[in-house]
């Protein structure tokens, strides 16, 4: 439950090893947030962020096995984090994502079904999970990781932006299903960030850092907006872009 001044106690990272998710998770840490839940597929990984956020004064840090090629697991790694969290959750923020390789990819039914899964599938199947416990706490707040990748798909990575624009729609639509209920859902739509995701590759235009999106993220906790674009011109940037000719939108570079 949120402490006296409105601060997250309690806090589930859905992709435990996330630059983005923990950059977040460090600063709740810096402002009391106590119990952070770390879910994903690399132990090893998820044991140094869990030393790194005691040593900032969280007290518990429990780490929960989650692997998002397996659909069938969604609804259990949800409830295994809740009850690894010992009472309500404040915040859960949807972080696993894979880039892939859009050029292999494409070619490739099993790796089009692996970004496909764990881009959309697996998170709208936790998703619905989560929303489901939220409500039974009447209160609580879910932050979904998209991206400006979705908003318009492009040749250049059509199977990760596809992947991410059937997210976005998804957490849309549960957000607008769970308005009234006393649990928040809000959809960040970062641009470019400069992360262990995007290593290696050129930076896109308006390229941003984890700690950037965490600070919209913080920001996003005591406002009501339903989109936060990081940085904020994005959202002007793509109200042209999403309606630009298909002709033009193809020739731009990228
Ligand atoms: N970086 C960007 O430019 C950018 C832009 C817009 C949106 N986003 C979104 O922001 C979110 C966080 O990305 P990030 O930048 O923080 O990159 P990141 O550090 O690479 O985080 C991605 C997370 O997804 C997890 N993951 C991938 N495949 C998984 C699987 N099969 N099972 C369980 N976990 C899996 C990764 O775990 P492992 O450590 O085990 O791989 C990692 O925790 C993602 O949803 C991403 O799509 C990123």
């Amino acid at each position: 439950m949120n402490d006296a001044f409105g601060k997250p106690q309690s806090l589930i990272l859905l992709g435990g090893t996330s630059d983005i998710a923990l950059a977040f998770a460090e600063r709740l840490v810096a402002d009391r947030c106590r119990t952070v839940v770390l879910a994903g597929r690399d132990r090893t990984g998820m044991e140094a962020a869990a030393r790194h956020l005691l040593a900032d004064g969280a007290t518990s840090v429990p780490i929960v096995d989650a692997d998002a090629t397996d659909v069938a697991s969604a609804a259990q790694v949800v409830d295994d984090a809740f009850k690894a969290a010992e009472g309500d959750v404040d915040v859960l923020v949807v972080a696993v994502g894979l880039l892939g390789h859009q050029s292999a990819d494409e070619r490739d039914p099993g790796r089009v079904a692996e970004v496909t899964t764990v881009n959309y599938t697996w998170p709208a199947a936790t998703l619905a999970r989560a929303a489901e416990r939220f409500a039974e706490q009447g209160h609580g707040r879910i932050l979904v990781l998209s991206s400006v990748a979705g908003v318009r798909v492009r040749r250049a990575n059509y199977v990760y932006g596809a992947s991410k624009a059937g997210l976005d729609g998804y957490a849309l639509g549960l957000s607008e299903a769970l308005r009234g209920s006393g649990v928040a859902l809000q959809v960040i739509r970062p641009g470019f960030v400069h992360s262990k995701m995007t290593e290696g590759l050129d930076a896109a235009p308006f390229a941003t850092t984890p700690d950037v999106v965490a600070d919209a993220m913080v920001g996003a906790l005591t406002s009501n907006a339903q989109v936060v674009w990081v940085p904020g011109a994005l959202r002007f940037v793509f109200g042209v872009l999403r309606n630009v000719p298909q002709a033009a939108w193809r020739r731009l570079p990228g």
